[in-house]
């Protein structure tokens, strides 16, 4: 169903490390009809009301705020560590291709507020549950991810269902 979406996302060998075959989704969104089909295609799997969408950086803040409007939700940043200029919580994690640090804002949601996480992609997963984790820790409840690409041999979407969260990817 979703080979049109496929057929506009290209990889791109060796980038950002040799040996890494980096899926490019900047030509997805190129596209007004696959970027608009992919934000249907994802808010029509939503699972239940959310209060925010929660969007990592880089490119998933550009999938949290498309589907933020259509859900009638707000957003939430997940920042690489130093760039929120309030009070933070942050969480180390493994990459395909390094290590990093996320943080959020510490009061960013209310107690209880039901949050979807977002992102462009899911390779190790390693990212995504960094970021439930400080979701978590903020307070939220959080029981679903869902991602433009899933990348399973490298077992992301399995980590997090480890955490209780039901995972959804439009390409695999
Ligand atoms: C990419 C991608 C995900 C993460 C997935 O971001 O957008 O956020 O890697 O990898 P994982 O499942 O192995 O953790 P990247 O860290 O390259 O950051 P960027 O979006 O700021 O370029
Ligand atoms: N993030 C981690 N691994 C990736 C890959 N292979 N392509 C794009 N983003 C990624």
């Amino acid at each position: 169903m979703n080979d049109d979406l496929k057929a506009l996302i290209r990889t791109i060998p060796d980038f950002p490390k040799p040996g890494i075959q980096f899926r490019d989704i900047t030509t997805l969104l190129l596209s007004p009809a696959g970027l608009a089909t992919c934000v249907e295609r994802m808010v029509a799997v939503v699972d239940g009301p959310v209060d925010l969408v929660a969007g990592i950086e880089a490119r998933g803040f550009l999938f949290a705020a498309a589907l933020a409007i259509p859900l009638q939700a707000g957003v939430v940043l997940i920042r690489k560590d130093g760039k929120l200029p309030g009070a933070t919580i942050a969480e180390d994690y493994a990459l395909e291709y390094g290590t990093d640090r996320i943080a959020i804002h510490a009061d960013a949601c209310a107690p209880g507020a039901r949050v979807l996480l977002v992102d462009d992609l899911i390779a190790t997963g390693g990212t995504a549950r960094a970021a439930v984790r400080l979701l978590r820790k903020a307070g939220a409840v959080v029981t679903q991810a869902q991602f433009v690409v899933d990348l399973p041999d490298l077992g992301g979407a399995e980590l997090l269902s480890a955490e209780d969260i039901a995972v959804a990817a439009l390409v695999a």
